[in-house]
């Protein structure tokens, strides 16, 4: 079942916390909220599930327009931040609430609490107390007991941030599998863009209660719609300048005077800078063409070394791959710092 969201706004007293979202979650597809601390992801999670209301526009699921709906009509469940388990009651008890509260026959409920743990793996762990269990654990039993009222939508706030690295890496994996196995259309919300990249079939990037951008992983990534999302996936260079010369023999000419050759055709609008990943520059021997530059930092990190080299006022990042010793810049050397013509990117705020 999709989710589609028209011209939804909402705000918190005078604060405008979600500014005109139009957004389309296919069926079967796990989709990402990804946006820095307060843009509006949770406010928007709440909103599907019923938790707030909006002050204008419409949420369908499928086709039905369930702005309306309370959210235990919705067919929507939502696992919190927090997990918020009962720490007073069994695993088994925990997943068997929601079953209980909507009067499932008791067979009914002792069948889909099976079910459900056998899902996440914890068959063996129902007697168990929250308490009992590990932060992964305690991750499953929320999942299970979401999973449990056969919601059509599944909707995960931040569902790994309690977890340490290795545990959050492989719980995101069985989080992938589970999703794929039941076909659920999912919405993830994080702020953490590996994280999304790594599960998501398509993410929607947002800043400040706006959605900025919505593509695949790749596509964020190879072609950022504006500063903001270039910034927010990966590492990014920008560097401020100009459009000089005529139609034809353009160029964007940074601070210093270096010049990166433009299309003919190419679009820069104004205001725009001068965006390019760490690898895809290039350093060259001082007085080639290129970004004239003096290379302030270097990391050896195996396959790769990445150099610091400040470039007029600005350090940019460039990242070559680690060929022998002899090949190595050194910290003080003057540089000049290549682009791939048709990586380097024009994008306004
Ligand atoms: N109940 C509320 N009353 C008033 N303001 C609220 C309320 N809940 C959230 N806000 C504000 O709305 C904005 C968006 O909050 P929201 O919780 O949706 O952010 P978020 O993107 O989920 O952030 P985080 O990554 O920190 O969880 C924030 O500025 C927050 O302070
Ligand atoms: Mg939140």
């Amino acid at each position: 079942m999709g989710i589609e969201i028209r011209d939804v706004n909402l705000s918190y007293g005078s604060h405008h916390v979600l500014k005109n979202i139009n957004l389309r979650v296919h069926p079967g597809e796990i989709f990402a909220f990804l946006g820095p601390s307060g843009c509006g992801k949770t406010t928007l999670l709440r909103l599907i599930a019923g938790f707030n209301q909006a002050a204008s526009g419409q949420v369908l699921l499928g086709d039905e327009d369930i702005a309306a709906l309370p959210p235990w009509k919705r067919d929507v469940g939502m696992v919190f931040q927090s997990y918020a388990l009962w720490p007073h009651m069994t695993v088994a008890k925990n997943v068997a609430f929601g079953l209980e509260e909507r009067r499932l026959p008791r067979a009914q409920v002792a069948s889909r609490v099976k079910a459900a743990l056998e899902l996440v793996g914890l068959q063996e762990l129902g007697a168990r107390y929250p308490s009992q269990l590990s932060g992964g654990q305690q991750q499953r039993v929320a999942v299970a007991r979401t999973i449990a009222i056969e919601p059509k939508v599944l909707l995960l706030d931040e569902p790994l941030s309690n977890l340490d690295t290795k545990m959050r890496v492989q719980v995101r994996r069985e989080l992938r599998d589970l999703q794929r196995r039941l076909c659920l259309t999912t919405i993830f919300v994080t702020h953490d863009q590996e994280e999304a990249n790594s599960i998501c079939d398509r993410i929607a990037v947002m800043n400040d209660g706006v959605i900025q951008h919505v593509g695949t992983p790749i596509e964020l990534y190879e072609a950022p719609a504006n500063l903001f999302v270039a910034n927010f996936l990966g590492t990014a260079n920008i560097l401020e300048g100009r459009v000089v010369g005529e139609a034809g023999v353009r160029a964007f000419e940074v601070a210093g005077g270096a010049r990166v050759a433009l299309a003919a055709n190419a679009p820069v609008s104004s205001g725009a800078k001068l965006v390019f990943r760490p690898q895809h520059a290039a350093l060259g021997p001082s007085g080639s063409s290129g970004l004239a530059g003096t290379i302030v930092h270097r990391e050896f990190l195996g396959s790769i070394v990445r150099y610091g080299v400040n470039v007029g006022r600005s350090e940019i990042l460039v990242e070559m791959p680690f060929i022998s010793s002899a090949t190595l810049k050194d910290l003080g050397e003057n540089v000049a710092v290549t682009l791939v013509p048709e990586r380097a990117l024009f994008l306004a705020a």
